[in-house]
């Protein structure tokens, strides 16, 4: 970066249950601070498809105005986070020879050269979203991590390569330009929430990242210190949610609330005879549940849904979770005993991963539902700066004395009383 320009960048994850738009200043040093921020719960959205670009639109629209007032100018062009089953990834490999097979130093041209010749777009109805080196070889050294300034006559990448529907991201883009803000740019959520809660340790000892939103649960596997495999499944938060709402007879917005106040994914928390009152949906009155029969179908969607995450594992090729184990992350791995779950079928280690200690952020941006909001931004800075390292991350004092009450409105809250 050139000194003394500081760079502004905006990232909106449009997710199933909430819309999060930050933006932040780049400064000349590599400092990242966050100056603003909105946030909307989000309608028109199913399992990372847009269902309804009205309802979208306006949710969309409520985010990031937020953020703009709080900046006070128009938001630059956003990074936008893309999910969903349209998506599909293969591993491809693909070689460049130098002109007469002389020697010659590898430039950032010859880099992305070769990378864009890794697949070949065939389909119309199609789109490559990320071509993400996993390594290269020059001259037919294996595993170079950045073949550039070296020097050779071969350069060869295996690369792991994201597509996705043209239609399903030209909706997505649509609705984000309808609430006012161009897209520079669409980034798959696994690869953002990654770069916001994996540490390079991690990577190098292989790792699988396990966002689990409200509609999809987003996977990205990495060994060697690269991108193994991407993965999503339809299954989150929102069927944790819906598994409540049928099995005990309850509205889902009141099966919502008791799983966040009461629910567990463990079955030795509570006897058989531990009853929680939750709103009957009837005015005042109230109507006593099974604690355990509540726990139980949490359980069970927990087991199902670990058992589909290993599934996508040994898809990818790899016959155990590797060494890193699982991080989990998004707002349902706060789900109390999801991470038990996840390390007695993963056989693994597990921890829930959070945008903190990474970068130094803010406590109030420390939650694991922020982790692709702030993970678009630091795949923003990355690719548009390669090299640029955000070193530390502060808010400025208008932002600051705005935020208590911004978070206060969203922040799931535990409540503790149950009646036995
Ligand atoms: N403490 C908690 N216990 C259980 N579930 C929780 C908790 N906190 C949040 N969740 C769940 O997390 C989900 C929302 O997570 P998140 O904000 O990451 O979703 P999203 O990004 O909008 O969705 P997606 O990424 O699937 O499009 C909701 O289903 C919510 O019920
Ligand atoms: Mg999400």
């Amino acid at each position: 970066m050139a000194s003394g320009i500081e760079t502004i960048y905006t990232a909106i994850d449009v997710g199933t249950t909430k819309v999060a738009t930050l933006v932040a200043k780049v400064s000349s040093a590599g400092t990242m601070e966050v100056i603003a921020l909105g946030h909307s719960s989000s309608e028109g959205m199913r399992k990372g498809l847009v269902v309804d670009p009205v309802e979208l639109t306006e949710s969309v629209r409520k985010s990031t105005q937020e953020a703009q007032e709080m900046l006070g100018t128009e938001l630059p062009a956003a990074y936008v986070g893309i999910t969903g089953g349209h998506l599909t990834c293969i591993n491809a490999a693909a070689s460049l020879v130098t002109k007469g097979k002389s020697a010659k130093t590898f430039s950032q041209d010859d880099v992305d050269r070769l990378l864009n010749s890794t697949v070949e777009q065939s389909d119309q109805r199609r789109r490559i979203v990320h071509v993400v080196p996993r390594s290269y070889q020059v001259d037919g050294l294996q595993g170079v991590r950045n073949p550039i300034g070296m020097n050779g006559s071969q350069l060869a990448a295996e690369s792991h390569v994201v597509v996705g529907d043209v239609a399903t991201m030209q909706n997505l883009e649509q609705v984000v330009r309808a609430a006012g803000v161009n897209v520079h740019g669409l980034v798959i959520e696994h690869l953002a929430s990654a770069e916001a809660v994996l540490t390079a340790e991690g990577r190098e000892a292989g790792v699988v990242l396990v966002d689990i939103g409200g509609g999809t649960s987003d996977i990205a596997i990495y060994r060697d210190g690269a991108l193994w495999n991407t993965a999503a499944i339809p299954v989150a938060g929102h069927h944790f949610t819906n598994d409540i709402a049928i099995g005990l007879g309850l509205p889902v917005s009141v099966a919502e609330v008791t799983k966040l106040a009461h629910g567990s994914a463990l079955l030795d928390q509570v006897g058989p005879h531990d009853v929680i009152e939750v709103d009957s949906g009837l005015g005042e009155h109230t109507r006593p549940i099974s604690h355990q029969t509540l726990n139980q179908l949490l359980h069970d969607r927990g087991v199902e849904l670990m058992r589909m995450v290993i599934y996508k594992i040994s898809q990818s090729g790899l016959t155990k979770v590797p060494p890193g184990g699982i991080v989990l992350t998004g707002g349902c791995a706060n789900l109390h005993g999801l991470a038990e779950i996840a390390a007695e079928y993963g056989k693994c280690l597990v921890r829930v991963g959070t945008p903190s200690g990474v970068l130094g952020l803010p406590s109030e941006l420390e939650q694991s539902s922020f982790s692709t909001a702030v993970g678009l931004l630091l795949w923003a800075i990355q690719h548009r700066h390669p090299g640029a390292v955000a070193e530390s991350v502060t808010l400025n004092a208008n932002v600051l004395s705005r935020l208590s009450g911004w978070f206060s409105r969203f922040t799931p809250r535990r409540i503790t009383e149950v009646r036995v």
